[in-house]
């Protein structure tokens, strides 16, 4: 099976994210490259003799999507933020799309926020849905627990403390979810669109 590699990102200087938050994310997501590619060597090793490992094979099924999707995750939310901040413009496609499920931009991108302010660790995700042709946002549980199958990823927003804690307490997770979009790449969220469609 073909490798995992580690992707490198060019993220400049952010507004409220410090470069030190930065690099300690980065370590994270190069453990979800890491583990992705330990958990499915293993899964391999152990199905040599898949009925006495059965259920240490078990365990490690269960764990391989927390690690694959802990390292994709990351890699939209890293992309997302490369390049600087540049604003949704006004005649993209996504705009429409937003526009035309929300009563306005705003009142959609309120409703989003709120998803991001669930309790808990893990992610607010904005997916298009190509079967019913309409954006869905929904909650992800640590890295994998309630992805919705098939739905193509627009954006993500990483909520576990360590994407913001060396610059904000966990009380004011709000600043860090405003911050996010400030330094938000909207043309690399309208590519990820395009790509869905
Ligand atoms: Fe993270």
């Amino acid at each position: 099976m073909e490798k995992f590699k580690e992707l490198k990102f060019n993220i400049g200087e952010l507004k409220g994210i410090s470069a030190k938050n930065i690099e300690e994310h980065l370590k994270l997501y190069a453990g979800y490259v890491k583990y992705s590619n330990l958990i499915y060597e293993k899964i391999g090793e152990y199905m040599a003799d898949s009925e006495k490992n059965a259920y240490v094979l078990g365990e490690l099924q269960r764990r391989f999507g927390f690690e694959f999707n802990g390292m994709r995750n990351h890699e939209y939310y890293f992309k997302s933020i490369e390049g600087g901040a540049k604003a949704l413009s006004e005649d993209s496609e996504l705009k429409k799309a937003i526009q035309k499920q929300a009563p306005s931009f705003d009142a959609w991108l309120t409703g989003f926020k709120a998803v991001a302010m669930t309790r808990g660790i893990g992610w607010a995700v904005l997916y298009w849905d190509k079967e019913t042709e309409q954006l869905i946002h929904a909650w992800v549980d640590e890295q994998h627990l309630g992805q919705l199958n098939g739905l193509g990823w627009v954006l993500g927003i990483d909520m576990w403390e360590h994407a913001y804690v060396y610059d904000y307490p966990t009380s004011e997770k709000k600043k860090y979810i405003e911050t996010f979009f400030e330094n938000l790449n909207w043309e690399v969220i309208e590519e990820n669109f395009a790509k869905c469609l």
